[in-house]
């Protein structure tokens, strides 16, 4: 290695565990809660591995997740495409992100996704029985993990899962795409496709949250595109994200039998145990993107205005300081202290309805195919190759 990629290792690198970070990280971390890495593009940016300091600089007003600037850190080469940066909500700062959260925040409460419960879990045991009906091996990634949110983000939306083929290659397209050109063309498909909707909406306003929203814009609240474009990053923050968890999630179960064993029997809670998944999991190891406005000073270093700023939810959530023992997978830990979800302004809206899907996917899987295990040995299992958003690519079962 040379002397600079000691000094500024590069970032992200390839998880060769689902759940668990490659050893690199945990040497950054040991340095200190926050480091310089370098990116794909040659770019040094700070990483931050420390709990408290990552909490601490994500509730920082200095911070812009405004993706327009260069300044904002492109962290794969798809990335840097148009129609990733132009995303609102999660790529806005104050005061338009206060108005689309207050728009929207009481779309996403407990209550709601209480609500959605029922239909989550006849749709989880829907998919349960054409798994068992098509007998063993399933994969569990096409069978399970992929329509469960699907089926969810279309209940909650109002949009026709028979359009789910579409919807679901779209978003991945502009999550998981091999360059811009891909991830321009699938945003500007899913863009055409919701903008459809959304004037289908305007004309007749169903019940569910996009005909609730489209009567926002017909008493003026809201614009036509500013709705289509609020639905497209509800789409693709709440498929890929969920989808990609059940696998790494059953992955780790299955790698630890006396777990799954505690969970089965009821020796722990479900909602403790799917703390305790986010946690380790942690799905993307980029948890928060952003870039600094005016210096700012934290842990005894100075970041530059125009910095870029990383969070490695991956290990702020493993930080010695706050979890004992922090790289043992323990479902009964249940601690809501973990930043799978991010922290600030920018807190996932979804988490509730997350959760839910998780507790209802798991609970249901594990109670109705007692048997249930993998059908190759786990270390064989491939990752996803995109370092975005972690995931497998096949989860053979049997029961
Ligand atoms: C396991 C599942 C999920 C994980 C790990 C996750 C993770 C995250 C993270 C880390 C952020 C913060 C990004 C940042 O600070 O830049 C975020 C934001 C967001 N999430 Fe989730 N998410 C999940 C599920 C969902 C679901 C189901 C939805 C449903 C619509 C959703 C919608 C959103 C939205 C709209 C934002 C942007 C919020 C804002 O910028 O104010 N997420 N999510």
């Amino acid at each position: 290695m040379s002397a600079d990629q000691v000094e500024a290792p590069p970032f992200p690198q390839r998880r060769t565990c689902p759940y668990q970070p490659p050893d690199s990280y945990r040497e950054i971390a040991e340095r200190g809660p926050l480091n310089e890495v370098t990116l794909w593009n040659g770019r040094r940016v700070w990483l931050f591995t420390g709990y408290a300091e990552s909490r601490e600089i994500l509730s920082d007003p200095r911070l812009s997740s405004d993706r327009s600037f260069d300044a904002y850190p492109t962290m794969a080469p798809h990335l840097g495409a148009e129609e990733a940066r132009k995303l609102v909500l999660v790529g806005e700062d104050p005061p338009s992100h206060d108005l689309h959260r207050r728009l929207l925040n009481p779309e996403f409460g407990l209550k709601h996704a209480r609500a959605l419960r029922p239909r989550i879990e006849s749709d989880i045991n829907g998919l349960i029985d054409a798994i068992e009906k098509k007998g063993p091996p399933s994969d569990l990634v096409p069978d399970f993990a992929v329509p469960i949110p699907g089926l969810a983000m279309s209940a909650l939306l109002g949009i026709p899962y028979e359009d789910h083929d579409f919807f679901q290659e779209a978003t991945a397209g502009v999550m998981q795409a091999r360059d811009e050109d891909q991830t321009n063309a699938a945003g500007k498909a899913l863009f055409g496709y919701l903008d459809k909707l959304v004037t289908a909406q305007e004309k007749n306003p169903g019940d569910e949250l996009l005909g609730r929203l489209a009567r926002r814009v017909l008493d003026g609240e809201v614009g036509h595109e500013e709705l289509v474009q609020l639905s497209m990053v509800l789409l693709i923050a709440g498929l890929e994200t969920t989808s990609s968890m059940i696998p790494l999630s059953l992955v780790a179960l299955f790698d630890h039998p006396d777990q799954l064993e505690a969970l089965r029997e009821g020796r722990v809670t479900i909602q403790s145990a799917v703390e305790e998944l986010l946690r380790i999991t942690a799905v993307t190891d980029f948890g928060g993107v952003r870039w600094v406005t005016e210096d700012i000073d934290i842990a005894g270093r100075r970041l530059k205005a125009g910095d870029g700023i990383v969070i490695s939810s991956t290990m702020a959530n493993r930080d010695p300081a706050v979890h004992d023992d922090p790289y043992t997978f323990d479902l009964a830990r249940g601690s809501r202290q973990h930043l799978t979800f991010g922290f600030g302004i920018h807190q996932c809206l979804g988490q509730s309805l997350a959760r839910t899907q998780l507790e209802v996917a798991f609970e249901t899987l594990l109670r109705r195919l007692p048997q249930l295990r993998p059908a190759v040995p786990t270390t064989e299992l491939k990752m996803r190759q995109s370092g975005t958003m972690q995931g497998l690519v096949t989860l053979p079962v049997t029961w």
